[in-house]
């Protein structure tokens, strides 16, 4: 079935979060785990990490459309971002998995998204020394996001209220773990590993010419002026929440009436959910939790 397909299917009951190798996770993204493990990266892949709510979709849409946008314009424009860029440890029932839909893939370079962190990665993107994108976004609206999007989608737990969420959040009790440790687990492989690119959300939003300069750079990707200024059109928020091949309204398992996954796409919308002092207890924890790490986050914009 394909994945467009599930448009009615019924979902069992919202998954529970469970440990699993020192993480939290739901089974949806564990079931699948040993042909997750065993997948065969190819040289040229490119994977996008990120933790989830950090801008994905985002840079996902942004590399598709520099590949391939020109050259396969009816892929851009009939093939919803899940397709075009597989998410590899996807496993829901009676959809093709992240790995099934990354081995069909016949274009080049193939396009793969994962939210693990960095020590779940399957051992071929090191050893074929793939290039890695990774984007991270600034803990407040990161948080935010993830809340709003755990309202509307049905494989995710069941969020409970914005508090409870909040302190969830701190103890890393979240899909995929600890932001903490995701942001800071990239950074330090990054460190020593060239083939990793580190973006922020941030810097994407305050000027996206120039990250995409950047992401040409690192992939090697030469574009003309005009595919350029198309790109960073096509990207735009607007743009994207109106595509239905980018805003996810042809999956099943989200209720776009609760919330839709384009949301707001703003850096700073923390400020209309924390209260005072959620901001000050946060920040305390922040600081503590960010005290032994040399990444640093623009909080300013
Ligand atoms: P908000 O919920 O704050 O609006 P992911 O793709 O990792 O799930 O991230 C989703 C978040 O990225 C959502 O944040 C979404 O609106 C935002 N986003 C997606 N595309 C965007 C764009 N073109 N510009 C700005 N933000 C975007």
């Amino acid at each position: 079935m394909g994945v467009r397909a599930i448009a009615q299917m019924e979902l069992p009951p919202r998954p529970e979060l469970f440990d699993f190798h020192g993480v939290s996770m739901v089974h949806y993204f564990t079931d699948n785990w040993d042909n997750v493990q065993n997948f065969q990266a190819r040289p040229d892949d490119i994977l996008i990490a990120t933790y989830p709510k950090a801008g994905t979709t985002w840079v996902s849409h942004m590399l598709d459309l520099m590949y391939f946008g020109k050259s396969s314009p009816e892929r851009a424009a009939s093939v919803p971002i899940y397709e075009r860029v597989p998410f590899l440890e996807f496993c829901v029932q009676g959809m093709p998995t992240g790995v099934e839909l990354a081995d069909k893939t016949t274009l080049s370079p193939r396009l793969i998204k994962t939210h693990f962190p960095v020590q779940f990665v399957p051992k071929s993107f090191w050893e074929q020394n793939c290039r890695i994108i990774y984007v991270a976004r600034n803990a407040k609206d990161n948080v935010v996001s993830y809340f709003h999007f755990d309202r509307m989608n049905k494989v995710e737990p069941e969020p409970g209220d914005w508090p409870s969420f909040l302190q969830r959040f701190q103890e890393g009790k979240m899909v995929f773990g600890s932001w903490y440790d995701h942001v800071k687990g990239w950074w330090e492989k990054k460190k020593s590993n060239p083939k990793i690119l580190y973006l922020f959300y941030e810097d994407l939003a305050e000027d996206m010419g120039c990250e995409l300069d950047r992401v040409c750079n690192f992939l090697g990707v030469s574009l003309n002026e005009e595919d350029r200024s198309w790109v960073k059109q096509a990207v735009g928020f607007d743009a994207m929440k109106n595509n239905s091949m980018a805003n996810y309204s042809t999956i099943g398992v989200m209720d776009f009436k609760i919330s839709p996954f384009m949301r707001k796409g703003k850096v700073g919308d923390w400020k209309n959910h924390f209260t005072v002092s959620q901001n000050e207890e946060f920040d305390e924890q922040y600081k503590l939790k960010m005290a032994d790490t040399s990444l640093c986050f623009r909080t300013e914009i």
